[in-house]
């Protein structure tokens, strides 16, 4: 199982390896922009990992790519659609709500 906190609310949740972070947070009763359903092509469920970051997949060509389109992108940027827990380590995310897309 991996464990994930979602900032600004502060809520932990566990989740099953493998579960997207879109998922989980979605799963944890938090909202989450989604305007492709997951394809990694509106930008909509960008988001900031502040902490655990061995603790969500590799990144993809694909995010990647759509990363490099998205203003305030840093370091930390990932899409929720596309980054799996994998249960390494506990993932802090922050939502970055109408900072996103
Ligand atoms: S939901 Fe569209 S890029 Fe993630």
């Amino acid at each position: 199982m991996a464990t994930l906190t979602i900032l600004p609310s502060g809520t932990t949740i566990e989740a099953e390896n493998g579960t997207s972070l879109m998922q989980a947070i979605i799963n944890a009763g938090e909202k989450l922009l989604s305007k492709c359903g997951g394809q990694a092509s509106c930008g909509a469920c960008h988001v900031f990992i502040t902490a655990g970051r061995k603790g969500v997949s590799k990144m993809t060509p694909a995010e990647n790519a759509k990363l490099d389109t998205i203003v305030g992108v840093g370091s930390k940027s990932r899409l929720a659609c596309q980054a799996t827990l994998l249960g390494t380590e506990p993932v802090t995310v922050e939502l970055l709500g109408a900072l996103s897309g």
